[in-house]
Order: C-alpha cells, then structure tokens, then sequence
C-alpha cells in the first residue's frame, strides 16, 4: 500500500530559539540548518525576519545555504513583516512564507483587540500578500487549541480560498489533550469545504507534556505536517520533539497510515549539535536521544537482550545513530582532513585565519585527548572556541589550587577591551574560587541562575562542557566553555556569558505585540 508522506516540519532556529537563553548567532543557525537538511527535515524554519536585523540575516544564510529542504521565515499577519520575509528569503530553492493571527476569544478580543471579522478580513489579506512572495504559503492560527471551532472553521476556509497551501493548527498553550485535539483535526477536515486544497499541519507545545502524544493523535485524525523542534526545544516546557514523532511514526507503521522522509540515522548527531549550540542539556532518560535511551541496567533485561534483542528492544540504537560516534581525528591528522570532516559537518570558515586558528586548537586539544571526535569538533568551533577569539573578555590565564582541609584559591588573569588585568580569590570550592575572581575583573553583578556539567563524549579525558545561566536586570543569557579540564571550561562558561550580557539586548517577539 502507497503510504502519505508526513511532513517534518521542523522550527528547531524560531520556536526552539524563543526558549529563554537559547538564541543562536547566524553561523550556529546555518550549521543546525545544514545537519537539518542531512536529517532530510522536508520545511525549516529559520526565523522570524522582522524581529531584528540579525535574525533577518540568519534567515537570509539560510535560505542560501539549504538546497534541499524548504526554507521558511515567520511573518505576523502584517505588511512589514511579509515583506521582511519576502525579502530574506529571496536566495531560497524552496521559499515558505508562514504568516499567522490569533483566532481564540481571549487573544481577539485582550491582545488584539480586534474582532472576529477583523480577524477573518486581516487573515485573508495577509496570505494574499504572502502569494506576492512565493506560492507556498502557510497560515496559522495561534491558540486555535482554545478556538471556537465554527470559528476556525470559518477562517481556514477563508485562507485557503486565498491561497494558503498550509493550515496550522497550533495549540499554543499545551492546553489540549490527545482525543480532543485528534477530533479537533478530525472535524475540521470533515467540515471546511475546501480542505483538500490544503495539508493540515499541527503544532503543539508541552505545557502538560502532552506535545507529541497531541501530535500524533492530530496525524492519525488526519493531519500530514507536524511542526517540532529537535530534543522538544521550544517556549517554556518546549515544542513536540522531532525525534519521538518521527521514531513513533516509523515503530509503529502497523497503525499510521502515513510516513516521514526522514534519515533517522542523523537524529543522535543533530540532538548533540543543538544542545551543544544553545547549551540546553538532553537529560539522561529523554526518549531516543537521551545517553540512557538504549542502556539496559538491569540483569533480567540484558540478559534478555543478549538472548534476543527484540524482547526489550523496540528500536535500534544505531537506526537513530547512536553508532556514528565515530572518532574521525588525532594528533597525526593534517590540516586538509581537518577541514574535509568540517565540512562534512557543515562547518566552513569565513577566512584561512579563522581556519588555522580552529586547527591549532584541535591541534591543543589532540595533545591532551588523543581520541577526537565529531562532538569535539564541534565544540571547537562555537562560541567554546573559534567565536571567543571576537570577545570583549578573554580569558588569559587560570591557576587554581585545591588540596584537603585548605579553602581554595584561584589566580585569574583575563584581558578586558584588549587589557590585561588579575586577581586572586578564595571561595567554597576550585569553581566557587575562579567564578569569584573572574566577577571581582568583571563586575557583571549577574545572578547565576545555573550551572551545569557534562562530558562531551566518554572517558575521564573527555571534554568537559559547562553551561551557565545568567541573569540581569530580568534579562537571561547562556554561556558555554569546553576543556578537558572543567575549572577552565567554567570559568569560559562564565566568561562567555559575561560578553552576551555586554552585546546589546533583545529582539521583538513574535507572539508579543498588536497587529
Ligand atoms: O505556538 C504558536 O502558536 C506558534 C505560532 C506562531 C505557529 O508558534
Ligand atoms: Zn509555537
């Protein structure tokens, strides 16, 4: 039997990146965007172009360096926003523009202050206005999950008279659960006249953890595009995670009448990527690609394993690529190996400057740990290596000394605007100790709001990757360093975060402010 093709949606660099602290730079989203394209991910969304120039430019490296998959940018359903997207996405093979309005009573009548009439008339301009652009046209009703579904039914014919190719329905606030939103998607199919002439598509977010189950109950009641994010990134508790939709769709083609294009072997290495970019760690026991997904603890499940995989196993780790954490590298590898696995990896250098900075730290790094691999590459070149070359605040040197029964003291020397400047401190601990020195030169007067650990592959030699959250004034930043000494991957934690808090602030927010 021929099977419908579900579309994978994925909006890993908009929605995933609105996450507090979870905003990436032009270069990082190009690099998530070309793994996504290796994934065979059918439509990326890159951004939401009016929101600042830097997130047009983001949308605009984008669109000109995916060939593969559909690239599409976020529009309100407002004038200046489609063109900002019209505009950015002029490179693209393959251009969507998504435009979107809210349709429940509480945003209409609180946020909007516009009427349902208003709202149908302004729906229905803006995806005539999108058609100037490009043909692929996506309309989304944000908050349909709390819609009154005469209402939606009455918009979505509407848009799709003029012209939306795509219909989302977005459950903005996680507020559904799995057989109401499922026969939400069931009606409205049933019901709008027109709605073959569109692809249904849903988007859910997790506030009840209820994103993919949501999903997947909209797909069996008919939708063919589910919008996700890698590892569930997302506003606050996240969107519905690419991989748990695509891997429950593919284990379960005994009941879904349909199938995703997707190469699942590139899941493991796109889930690292994105939490090594945005610095969000994948907790152990997180479905497919947490470190815990294929390890069996317990006797009587390996021994059953070992007996017969199939009696615990429902997927193989390596069909998601958990195997394909190859070492690629080592201190022997020449410049040109170095540079053919980048990019492989979809990492290329804007200079040969850049390019013999990158490999001299690889060179540093295969010293002290001789198994390199994709995931430290990787490290290398983010805000953890090759980007801290532009920060305001470098780090030069880092002493620390910790022994029993004596309080711990850190002599750090860091260069600020091109001056050297040190200090020592004491504190609670070798970390404690760094972090009070580096805030005694840098006077950020941030809260630290977290501090997270973990080893970027296996093995005491392994890089150590620290995150931190800092807070100031109500606005919050992330901060990465790597080494595989992890005083000094926190104190570069600390440090880089220290310089997001010094580059100027903020950007609009797509789901805040009146059409
Ligand atoms: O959650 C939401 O409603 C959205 C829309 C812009 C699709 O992200
Ligand atoms: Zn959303």
């Amino acid at each position: 039997m021929n099977k419908d093709r579900l579309i994978i949606f994925d909006t890993t660099l908009r929605d995933g990146e609105q996450s507090p602290g979870a905003s990436m730079t032009r270069d990082e989203k190009v690099r998530i965007a070309k793994a996504l394209e290796k994934l065979r991910v059918d439509v990326i969304e890159a951004g939401f172009p009016i929101a600042s120039s830097g997130d047009f430019e983001a949308v605009q490296a984008v669109a000109n360096a995916v060939k593969d998959s559909t690239v599409c940018g976020l529009a309100r359903a407002l004038e200046a926003d489609i063109a900002r997207a019209g505009e950015a996405l002029k490179g693209a093979n393959s251009a969507r523009i998504h435009t979107f309005i809210a349709t429940s009573p509480v945003h209409m009548e609180r946020k909007l202050r516009m009427t349902p009439d208003q709202v149908v008339e302004q729906a229905v301009w803006a995806v005539r206005r999108a058609r100037a652009y490009t043909d692929n046209v996506e309309f989304s009703a944000e908050d349909a999950g709390r819609s009154e579904l005469d209402f939606l039914c009455r918009v979505f014919e509407a848009v799709i008279d003029a012209g939306a190719t795509t219909i989302n329905v977005p459950d903005t606030v996680g507020y559904n659960l799995p057989t109401q939103f499922g026969e939400t998607m069931r009606l409205l199919l049933e019901r709008i006249p027109n709605a073959d002439k569109a692809v249904f598509s849903v988007h859910c977010h997790n506030d009840l953890g209820l994103a993919v189950a949501n999903s997947l109950s909209a797909v069996m009641n008919g939708a063919r595009q589910v919008e996700c994010t890698i590892n569930g990134l997302g506003e606050r508790a996240g969107n519905a995670s690419l991989e748990e939709i695509v891997m429950a769709v593919r284990t379960r083609q005994d009941l879904f009448p349909c199938d995703t294009d997707i190469d699942a072997t590139q899941i493991v290495t796109c889930s690292k990527l994105v939490s090594n970019i945005t610095g969000f760690p994948v907790q152990p026991n997180k479905a497919i690609v947490g470190a815990n997904a294929f390890a069996h603890e317990s006797g009587i499940h390996q021994d059953g394993v070992l007996k017969h995989r199939e009696t615990y196993e429902i997927m193989r780790a390596e069909d998601v690529g958990w195997t394909q954490n190859r070492m690629v590298l080592g201190k022997h590898s020449g410049r040109n190996a170095f540079r053919s696995r980048l990019d492989e990896l979809g990492i290329t250098f804007a200079s040969e400057e850049e390019l013999n900075t990158a490999f001299s730290r690889f060179k540093d790094l295969a010293d002290k740990k001789h198994e390199v691999f994709d995931e430290d590459l990787q490290a290398l070149v983010t805000e953890k290596g090759i980007e801290a070359e532009n920060e305001r605040i470098r780090l030069v040197a880092l002493r620390v000394v910790s022994e029993t029964g004596e309080i711990p003291n850190a002599d750090v020397t860091l260069s600020i605007d091109g001056e050297e400047r040190s200090v020592s401190a004491e504190g609670g601990g070798p970390v404690d100790a760094a972090y009070k020195a580096i805030e005694a030169l840098v006077n950020s007067g941030a809260d630290l709001k977290l501090y997270s650990v973990n080893n970027i592959t296996s093995g005491t030699d392994s890089q150590g990757e620290v995150t931190v959250r800092l807070e100031r004034g109500g606005r919050l930043v992330n901060g990465q360093g790597a080494d595989t000494d992890i005083v000094i991957a926190s104190a570069k934690a600390y440090i880089n975060g220290c310089n997001k808090l010094l580059e100027p602030a903020q950007r609009a927010h797509p789901q805040v402010g009146d059409v």
